[in-house]
């Protein structure tokens, strides 16, 4: 795991295996960032010259190497794009992504450290965060382990003595391990990663942070009568489990519950997915892969709220003793319903689990789930959207989102469409309504499942939960950890607030 420090040094003065400093597009050519003054006077204020030479443009994701003079204690300088150079500071996300492309590019060296343009203690985390998701690899089934990380990355911050850079450091740190525990999960194999073993991973990391973990395995899960994920696992040699992560502050004054919808492989089950369609769906339970991450980040981080993560685990699998599409399942909380299409799993296992949730009356309940192609079409790969039973909950969650650098939509749940899916003639409702804002539907079935009276939010991440194109930033191939950033920063606010 890459190393993350602060330290006050100069960059001319440090000693490692490379320098990372800004380079941005000026009105009259490339300009390099604050950072750099060390650096620069070091190649004799040619820096720039040098760069543009080498075809700088300054531009967002580019990295560009040199060679470093002899006044410089490491041998080489990358220069990383910041897009348009900013007269009053660069954005927290610039910086995260800048640090995230110098991670990745210097993959394999020991020690980089970071001469980005920083001047307070956030913008200290957001290049603290970047450069340790940008160093992230994922290599437990390559030889020898895979691209091997940088060591060791330093965070260069003029800030004399400034306890608040070690603080921003160590939230870094936080935050962005349990998300890289989070991409762990998503890109571990789903003949590796299965609802059992995923229960025993949580109930490990449960026993190292110190938090209760308790798992509903089948049988009991039959005996409570969660219909929902039961239905869901019939077909799969892997049973279903249902885990509740809790952390509690003893001061805490407001509960959060996240509810994470774990697919460990979604096939469709009998209404079977066409090849071409099920090759990335281990990244199903990305949304309890990232409900957990936040809880772990939420107790390190010693936050002053009570949050409970559920892991709502199952394998969508097709066979003999699998859910067909015409059988009725009756849900924990006792409504029944018909399950028109056997690929429409998701809404199933969450439901049985916001009910559970709900029953400890939380303040606030938000799932996250890989729910519906139909969001992918509406907002693409990158934009989460979010859909709640209130308006102020869900501008808030798109805010906060939008705080930590995560894309996400507020999206209505229309009155209109809830017919089509209580119309079920034999159940009390079907799992499928209309076809045209099939994102929105399942939200009004989720929605169905809340208890009266609790603020509940549904954030469906199938678009930027796994990311299948070329990196960029600090973004991976493979699982992204969508979602826990805004999650952490949700509970840090409630915490604030004394008050979801
Ligand atoms: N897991 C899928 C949704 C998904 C699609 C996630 C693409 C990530 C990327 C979900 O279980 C699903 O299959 N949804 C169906 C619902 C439909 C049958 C009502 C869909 O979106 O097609
Ligand atoms: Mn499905
Ligand atoms: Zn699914």
């Amino acid at each position: 795991m890459t190393a993350l420090s602060v330290s006050t040094s100069s960059a001319a003065s440090l000693r490692a295996d490379a320098l990372v400093v800004g380079v941005a597009k000026g009105p009259k050519g490339i300009v390099l960032a604050p950072g750099a003054e060390a650096v620069n006077e070091a190649f004799e204020g040619k820096l720039t010259e040098i760069l543009g030479t080498l075809g700088a443009t300054g531009a967002e994701g580019e990295a560009v190497k040199v060679a470093a003079p002899a006044g410089l204690k490491a041998p080489l300088v990358l220069a990383v794009g910041l897009g348009e150079a900013a007269e009053d500071g660069y954005t927290l996300e610039t910086l995260r992504r800048a640090a995230g492309v110098a991670a990745r590019t210097l993959a394999g060296s020991k020690k980089a450290a970071l001469a980005l343009p920083v001047d307070s203690a956030p913008d200290v985390e957001a290049v603290a965060l970047g450069g340790l998701l940008g160093s992230y690899s994922y290599g437990t089934y390559k030889a020898n382990g895979g691209k091997e990380p940088v060591g060791e990355l330093v965070v260069l911050s003029a800030r004399k003595g400034s306890k608040d850079a070690k603080a921003a450091v160590e939230r870094a740190a936080a935050i962005g391990e349990e998300m890289n525990r989070a991409r762990d999960l998503v890109n571990a194999a789903p003949n590796d990663l299965n609802p059992k073993s995923f229960a025993a991973i949580a109930q490990a990391a449960g026993k190292e942070h110190g938090l209760k973990v308790e798992v509903l395995d089948e049988k009991a899960l039959t005996k409570g009568g969660f219909g929902g994920l039961m239905g869901v696992g019939a077909g799969s040699a892997n049973p279903p489990r249902l885990v509740k992560v809790a952390y509690t502050h003893p001061k805490a004054k407001a509960s959060l519950a996240f509810v994470g919808k774990g697919i460990t492989y979604d096939s469709g089950g009998i209404s079977l997915k066409p090849a071409g369609h099920n090759e990335t769906m281990k990244c199903d339970m990305a949304g309890a892969a990232a409900v957990f991450a936040a809880v772990v980040a939420a107790k390190r981080l010693g936050l002053v709220v009570n949050v409970t993560a559920w892991l709502a685990l199952a394998e969508n699998m097709p066979s003999g003793s699998a859910t067909r599409p015409g059988d009725v399942l009756r849900m924990y909380g006792g409504k029944t319903v018909e399950v028109l299409n056997t690929d429409a799993e998701g809404r199933l296992v969450l439901a049985d689990a916001i009910v559970k949730a709900g029953e400890e009356s939380p303040d606030v309940i938000v799932d996250v789930a890989t729910l519906t192609g139909a969001m992918v079409l509406a907002l693409g790969n990158r934009t989460f959207g979010v859909m709640s039973n209130s308006d102020e909950l869900r501008e808030n969650l798109h805010t906060v989102a939008g705080k930590v650098g995560e894309q996400s939509w507020p999206m209505p749940l229309p009155a209109e469409l809830r017919a089509g899916m209580t119309d079920s003639t034999i159940a009390d409702m079907a799992n499928m309504g209309e076809r045209m804002g099939g994102g929105l539907v399942a939200g009004l079935f989720l929605q169905e499942f809340v208890a009266e009276g609790i603020d509940w939010a549904h954030l469906d991440i199938a678009g930027p939960a796994f990311h299948e194109s070329a990196p960029f930033g600090y973004t991976p191939k493979g699982g992204t950890a969508s979602a826990v950033r805004t999650l952490v920063r949700f509970a840090e606010q409630t915490a604030a607030n004394g008050k979801a």
